[in-house]
This record gives C-alpha cells, structure tokens and sequence, in this order.
C-alpha cells in the first residue's frame, strides 16, 4: 500500500477506503484514530451488509443503481430503510448470492459483482442471440482492468512484462521528468488558480498546499482538502464533515504534490507498451491499492504519468474514477506539473484547467483553520451535500 497522511492511513485501514497515493509529509503525527462504524450502527435496516463500515454504503448503492442502469427509486420508496419495494428484497437475495459465488468459486475473491450480470440492464439477457454473437465485441486486453480483484503476483513480479522495464524504472523516469527528486522534496507549498469545467459551465477554484495540507476552495459557497488529520467538505450550511466514500477517493487523489510518487513498487507490474490515444504508455498495474486496484499510465517517452485509473471500494466491487494529466508545463522551482487534469467518475466529468502555479508561495498560518460549523454525518439522505439520491459530491461544488 502506499504512504498516506498517517491518520488517513490508519482510517484507510479500517475502512479498506480507496486510495490514490499522497506525498508522506515527514511530520504527520498519528492522532488515534476513532473507530470505524458498521453500516447496520448507522442505518436503520441492515440485513446484508451487517458488520461492513458505514462510510461504505452509499458508495455500494451507487454501485447497485449504475450496474443495473436504475434510480435508487427502483428499489426504494421513502424512508430509505423502508422495505416496500419487491426489487429491495430481490437486491437483497443477489447480494446474498454474489458473496457466496465470490466465497465459494473465487477464494474470496470479489470477481463476481452485479454488474458482471447486469451491464447497466436491471433485466439481464441470458439467452445467447445471434445477432449478440454477430456484434461481439473485441477481446479484452491482456492486461487487468482496474477495480477488477487482485490477481495472484505472476511469476515477473516487479519485473516488467515482455519489453517493459521494471515498475522502479518507470518510477524513476517519471519523477525525473517532474524535475527530480531534489527539486520536488524541495517544494514545502503551492497556490494554484484554475477554474473547473463541466458541461454546465465554469467555476473559479483555488488550490493552497503546505506540507501535506491543503485546501480546495471556490470562494464563499465550499472548501475541501486535508487539514492535517482528516479529509473534509466544508460549506456554510453544513459546516465541515470528514469526507467519504467517492468524496475522499477524490480528495486523496489530490492529496499529493505528484500522485504514483509513492507506489509501492513490490506490488506493481507493468505491461506495455501499448497505445492509448495518440500516445504509447507503459501500464502499472498496482493490485489491491487501498482496497481497489489502480492502473496508472505512464508516456513511454516522456515518462510522464498520463492517467489514473482507481475508484471508490464498495461492499461489491470499486465505484471507477478515471483522472488524466496533461498540458506539463514548468511550474517554477525546476519543478513541473500537468496545468490541465480531467476527473471522470461514473456520474460526472469535469476538467481544472489551471491558469497559475506559485511553488512555495506564502500560505497563510490559518489558511487552514475552517470556520466553525456543525458537523453532520451519517444516515440516510442526510450524508451528502448533493442532490438526494446521489453520492457525495465532490470538492467544493
Ligand atoms: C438494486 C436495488 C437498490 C438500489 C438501486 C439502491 N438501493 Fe439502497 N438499499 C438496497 C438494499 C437491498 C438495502 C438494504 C441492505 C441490507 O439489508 O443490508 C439498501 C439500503 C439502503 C440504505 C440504508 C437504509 C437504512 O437505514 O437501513 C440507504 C440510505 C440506501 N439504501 C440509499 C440508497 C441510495 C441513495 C440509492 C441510489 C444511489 C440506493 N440506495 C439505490 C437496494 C438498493
Ligand atoms: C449471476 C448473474 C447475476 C448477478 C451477479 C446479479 N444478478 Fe440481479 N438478476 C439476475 C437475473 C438473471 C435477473 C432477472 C431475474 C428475472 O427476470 O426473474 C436479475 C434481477 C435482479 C433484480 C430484479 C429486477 C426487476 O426488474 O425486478 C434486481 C433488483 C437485481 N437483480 C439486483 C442485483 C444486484 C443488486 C446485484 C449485485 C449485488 C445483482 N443483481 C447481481 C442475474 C444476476
């Protein structure tokens, strides 16, 4: 696994949350962490998911409505915890036998989820049909899909597959297309301005980093980052709440100056090279990274890091995330950095275009002190700052 904020690697621990990797600040302190709650603690009408944590049971939902192509009205009618609808139960007997094909053919292994039936059909087709045979698609390629489970080590261990050079190489070239090591240890903060872009239209954000905190804002409507001991949204409603599920997946994703800095190269395998858009990568495959497999592409060439593919762990397989880099640019400080990155997740898509990185610039003592607010966690409906129905939301939006 790789190094974290130590209190985010003791709760990723507990929780078997997703994780991309963050830069390990020397400093961070290991404050207890408090312990995990399990779904049934939380919730009213846990019958399945006995003894699995709380934070994850929204994400899993997700899960369900996107391998079935469905609203969470196709199973729920209001309360949540209601047990009205037929599909409710039947959910509940799949659920049931996904853990038991999993235990009994898989070792355990979660190879077998919803969506492997369903496809985003809440009727899957099990009738093999001509014209289904006609219009197969290709052959998957030969190396593994990210969220699918881990895979025993293969006999290459961290060597590269066929041409492609060991996962430390890969590792090494990258950080010196970055800058070097010396140049990025040297990196103690960073203001970014950038504005996020989605379909719907565009929002100013700004990014301040100092050591391994930092802090996600949009001015007066919400903040998100790390304040040194946890992961957090913040908006003046709400007041600040430790984020979970997919909203962490994403704001580890951000935790680091550079992510994959810190992969743990005795898990990774690399295959490669093979093309992906208009460029030739190398893929790192690292198994079981916080709870969900990632792959991470690298440019053969430039030996820059190009995507991410992770997610979120549920209780039955990983939420996807995808996020590329791209547009590296000088930042300053002999150090250089993507201007342009795109998060992809199964609901949404939005691009920060970044428009100026200041490496150590003077970030404010308090920068990081949110004002106070209530704290809400947990429960129905209740634990997301979004829309109902959905996960929760992403950074500062
Ligand atoms: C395919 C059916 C299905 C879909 C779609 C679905 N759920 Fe569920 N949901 C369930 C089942 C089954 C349980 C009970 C799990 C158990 O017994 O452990 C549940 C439990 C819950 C609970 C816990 C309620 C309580 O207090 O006991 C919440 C909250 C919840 N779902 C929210 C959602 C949300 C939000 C969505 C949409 C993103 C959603 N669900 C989509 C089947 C579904
Ligand atoms: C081994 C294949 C398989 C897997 C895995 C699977 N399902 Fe199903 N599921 C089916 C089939 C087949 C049907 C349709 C049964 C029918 O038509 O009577 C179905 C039907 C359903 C329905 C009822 C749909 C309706 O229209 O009423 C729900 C809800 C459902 N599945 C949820 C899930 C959930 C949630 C999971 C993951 C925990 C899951 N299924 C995993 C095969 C599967």
């Amino acid at each position: 696994m790789a190094v974290h904020p130590a209190s985010l690697f003791a709760t990723a621990v507990l929780l078997g949350a997703s994780l991309l990797t963050a830069q390990q600040p020397a400093t961070a302190a290991a404050p207890a962490a408090a312990p995990e709650k399990t779904a049934e603690q939380v919730y009213k009408n846990i019958q399945v998911f006995q003894g699995l944590p709380a934070s994850e049971l929204r994400s899993t939902m997700q899960f369900f409505a996107d391998s079935l192509g469905v609203q969470c009205t196709f199973c729920h009618a209001f309360p949540f915890d209601a047990d009205v609808k037929p599909q409710k139960a039947t959910a509940r007997r799949m659920v049931k036998m996904v853990f038991a094909i999993n235990k009994d053919t898989f070792n355990g292994r979660p190879q077998v989820t919803c969506y492997t039936c369903h496809r985003g059909s809440s009727r899957p087709d099990s009738a093999l049909s001509v014209a289904a045979v006609l219009t197969a698609p290709p052959p998957p390629p030969a190396f593994p899909a990210p969220g699918a489970a881990p895979a025993a080590q293969g006999p290459g261990g961290r060597r590269g597959r066929g041409n492609a050079p060991a996962a430390q190489q890969i590792l090494d070239k990258y950080t010196q297309a970055l800058g070097g090591a010396s140049a990025l240890a040297a990196v103690h903060s960073e203001l970014v301005t950038a504005s996020r872009v989605n379909a719907t239209g565009s929002a100013d954000e700004t990014i301040t980093r100092s050591g391994d905190k930092f802090i996600i804002s949009d001015g007066a409507a919400g903040k998100s980052g790390f304040d040194g001991s946890q992961f957090f949204n913040w908006n003046p409603r709400f007041g600040s709440r430790p984020a979970e599920g997919e909203a962490a997946t994403l704001l580890q994703a951000e935790a680091g100056l550079y992510p994959a800095a810190h992969v743990d190269v005795s898990k990774a395998r690399v295959f490669g090279p093979v093309p992906m858009d208009t460029h030739s990568v190398y893929i790192m495959f690292v198994p079981g990274e916080g709870g969900v497999n990632s792959r991470y592409s690298f440019d053969a060439t430039s030996g820059l890091l190009l995507r991410i593919d992770t997610g979120t762990p549920t209780f039955i397989g990983p939420l996807p995330l995808q996020i590329d880099f791209s547009d590296y640019r000088a930042a300053g400080g002999g150090v250089t950095l993507p201007y342009d990155i795109t998060f992809a997740s199964h609901s949404q898509k939005w691009e920060r275009k970044i428009a100026s990185i200041q490496i150590n610039a003077d970030v404010p003592a308090d920068n990081f002190t949110l004002p106070a607010g209530t704290e809400r966690r947990g429960g129905a409906g209740g634990a997301g700052r979004g829309a109902p129905g959905r996960g929760p939301t992403p950074p500062a939006r």
